[in-house]
């Protein structure tokens, strides 16, 4: 719990690089995650100061934590390699459907949420990109993964070079209901969000982007309806070309 707790989001990594003994024990933990019926629906593609990753970091678009990091692991949805073993063993696979896209989605995030914590006990640091979703196809390409296949995230890890602020998180009545769904009043919303909404940060951010509230920066600048439309279109069409979705 003093893990969970004390988590952050690390931007900046000193020099030193991930052994492959770490890697390796990390990976060897992770790996102990529940999935669907034992299938473990995943692949994990380590990248290291090689020229992949001179490709990858563009398509992430060009943070700087994806610079920074010695390890780029980009954790994939994975049903070819269940799918190859049923082949050769003369059962039938049917996992060229959204079912089993969503199956393998869950079973990488939770390898992957479990390979966040396992660096963090150990002291390295770690960042999500979400951009991997965003240029899915091109990554794809990059990675030369095969159908049945598709990059869920990508979790930048590395030796911290920065401490940063804890970030701020609702509070826990927010996100509990009792027994079954309670929907939110306009005043109990005002009252959970009060608090991210006065952080100095979050003034700030209004002031920069000339917006009146917080959630504006949300809405018209950080993830607007636009942008989620365009990426919307962009992944179903490589979740087709996946052989997740019909043609
Ligand atoms: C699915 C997902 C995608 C994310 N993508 C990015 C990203 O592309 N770049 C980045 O700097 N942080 C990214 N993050 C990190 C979040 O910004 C961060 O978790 C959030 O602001 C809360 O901060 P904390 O993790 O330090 O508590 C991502 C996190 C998640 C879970």
């Amino acid at each position: 719990m003093d893990i969970l707790s004390q988590h952050r989001t690390i931007r900046k990594f000193t020099d030193k690089s991930v052994s492959k003994e770490i890697l390796d024990s990390l990976i060897t933990s992770s790996i102990r995650a529940s999935t669907s019926g034992n299938m473990q629906l995943y692949s994990l593609i380590l990248t290291q100061n090689s020229d992949v990753k001179d490709k990858l970091v563009p398509l992430h678009f060009n943070q700087p934590v994806a610079l920074s990091a010695p390890v780029l692991i980009t954790v994939c949805a994975d049903f070819n390699r269940f799918s190859l073993w049923c082949l050769n063993n003369k059962a039938n696979p049917g996992y060229d459907n959204f079912l089993s896209f969503l199956t393998t989605s869950i079973d990488a995030l939770l390898v992957a949420q479990n390979l966040c914590i396992a660096a963090e006990n150990i002291g390295l640091g770690i960042c999500y990109l979400g951009t991997s979703t965003y240029n899915a196809d091109e990554i794809i390409n990059v990675l030369q993964m095969p159908k049945l296949t598709f990059p869920i995230t990508t979790i930048a890890i590395g030796w911290p070079d920065e401490i940063p602020l804890k970030t701020d998180r609702l509070p826990i009545e927010a996100v509990i209901h009792s027994e079954v769904y309670h929907d939110y009043s306009a005043s109990a919303i005002n009252e959970f969000y009060a608090m991210k909404e006065n952080l100095e940060s979050s003034k700030k951010f209004v002031e920069e982007n000339h917006k009146q509230h917080l959630s504006q920066v949300f809405t018209d600048v950080r993830y607007s309806k636009k942008d989620n439309e365009f990426f919307s279109e962009k992944i179903l069409q490589t979740l087709r070309k996946q052989g997740f979705l019909n043609e």
